[in-house]
C-alpha cells in the first residue's frame, strides 16, 4: 500500500524480529499516516476558509447558514469508519499478542533493582542475559523482587509491567537470529537506565545444547547468593565502583563513612551492612539505596556471602 511505503521510508523503528513486530508497525504507520492526512485536511481547510471568507470590508455581513445534512453525514460517517477500522485492527493484533500458544517454552523472569534474572525449567539461571530458540514461541512468566519494573524488547514490539507480588506474562516468537536489547521502561530508581539485558536468539539445536550445559559458579554458596540475591547489580568484583563499593579488596581495610567516621570492614560491619544497610554509608556512595536483606538470608547464607566478600582480594 502506498502509505505503508511512505511511512517505511521515514520510519525510525528498530529491526522487526517477530511477525507481530511487522504487524504492529503496519498498524502504527496507518495511525500515523491517517492522523497526518486528517491534520492536513483540518488545518489546511481552516486556513483556506479563514482566508477566503474573512471580513474584507466593514460592510460585509455574515450569511445565515443553518446546516447541511449531507456534509454533516459525511464528516461523521467517514471518521466513524476509520475509527472502527483502527479498533478492529488494534483489537485483533492485541488478541494475538495476548494469546499464548500452548506449546510455548516457559522462562521465568525476575526484575530487581537493577538487574534482570532469568531462570529456566531445569534450574539454569542467568543475570542480564538469556537465550531463546528461533521460530519457537516463548512465554515469559515475570515478577519483581522489589519495585515496579517494565520488560521491553523494542525489536519484538513487546512490553509488560513487572510487578511485585504477582505474575505478569509476555510471549513472542523470534524470527531473526542475533542479539536484541531488553530495557526496563518503568523508572525504578537510581540505576534504572542501566537495567539492561541481552536476548540471544539461536537455532533450536544450539539452544538445546546451551540449555543442557550447566554453568559452574566458582566461589561456592557465597557466589550463588551474590548472583541470585542481586548483589552483582551494585557491587563489582573487579574494583570498579558501581552503585555501591566494589567487593574487591574491601575486607579488612578501613573505610571512610559519609559522616566522617572511619570503620574497619570486618565480619560484623558486613553483617550490619547487609541486614541494616542504611546505618553506615561509605563516603562517595548514594545513601538509602540498598534494600535490607533482613529475613531473606539465613545465618548460613550470611556467613557464606561474608566469606565470599572476604575472598575477593
Ligand atoms: Cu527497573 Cu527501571
Amino acid at each position: 500500500m502506498w502509505w505503508l511505503s511512505l511511512a517505511k521510508a521515514s520510519s525510525f523503528a528498530p529491526t522487526q524480529a517477530t511477525k507481530i513486530a511487522a504487524e504492529w508497525d503496519s498498524l502504527y504507520q496507518f495511525l500515523l499516516v491517517s492522523s497526518l492526512v486528517a491534520c492536513a485536511l483540518l488545518i489546511g481547510g481552516m486556513i483556506y476558509f479563514v482566508t477566503k471568507y474573512r471580513r474584507k470590508t466593514n460592510h460585509d455581513k455574515t450569511p445565515y447558514i443553518s446546516h447541511n445534512s449531507m456534509l454533516e453525514f459525511i464528516w461523521s460517517f467517514v471518521p466513524l469508519v476509520l475509527f472502527l477500522m483502527m479498533f478492529v485492527w488494534g483489537w485483533s493484533l492485541y488478541y494475538d499478542m495476548r494469546t499464548v500458544p500452548s506449546n510455548a517454552k516457559e522462562v521465568h523472569v525476575y526484575g530487581q533493582q537493577w538487574l534482570w534474572q532469568f531462570e529456566y525449567k531445569n534450574g539454569k539461571k542467568l543475570n542480564n542475559e538469556f537465550v531463546v530458540p528461533v521460530g519457537v514461541p516463548v512465554k515469559l512468566i515475570m515478577t519483581s523482587k522489589d519495585v515496579l519494573h517494565s520488560f521491553y524488547v523494542p525489536s519484538f514490539r513487546i512490553k509488560q509491567d513487572v510487578i511485585p507480588g504477582r505474575y505478569t506474562d509476555l510471549w513472542f516468537q523470534a524470527e531473526k537470529l542475533g542479539e536484541f536489547h531488553v530495557f526496563c521502561t518503568e523508572y525504578c530508581g537510581l540505576d534504572h537506565s542501566k537495567m539492561l539485558a541481552k536476548l540471544k536468539v539461536v537455532p533450536l539445536e544450539e539452544y538445546e545444547t546451551w540449555l543442557a550445559t550447566t554453568t559452574e559458579l566458582t566461589g561456592g554458596p557465597g557466589a550463588q547468593i551474590y548472583n541470585d540475591k542481586g548483589c552483582v547489580a551494585c557491587h563489582s568484583l573487579d574494583g570498579s565502583p558501581k552503585v555501591g563499593p566494589s567487593f574487591k579488596g574491601a575486607f579488612g581495610k578501613n573505610s571512610m563513612m559519609d559522616d566522617g567516621t572511619e570503620v574497619k570492614v570486618d565480619e560484623n560491619y558486613l553483617r550490619e551492612s547487609i541486614v541494616n544497610p542504611n546505618v553506615k554509608t561509605v563516603k562517595g556512595f548514594p545513601k538509602a539505596v540498598m534494600p535490607s536483606f533482613q529475613g531473606q538470608l539465613s545465618e548460613e547464607d550470611l556467613t557464606a556471602i561474608i566469606e565470599f566478600i572476604k575472598n575477593q582480594k
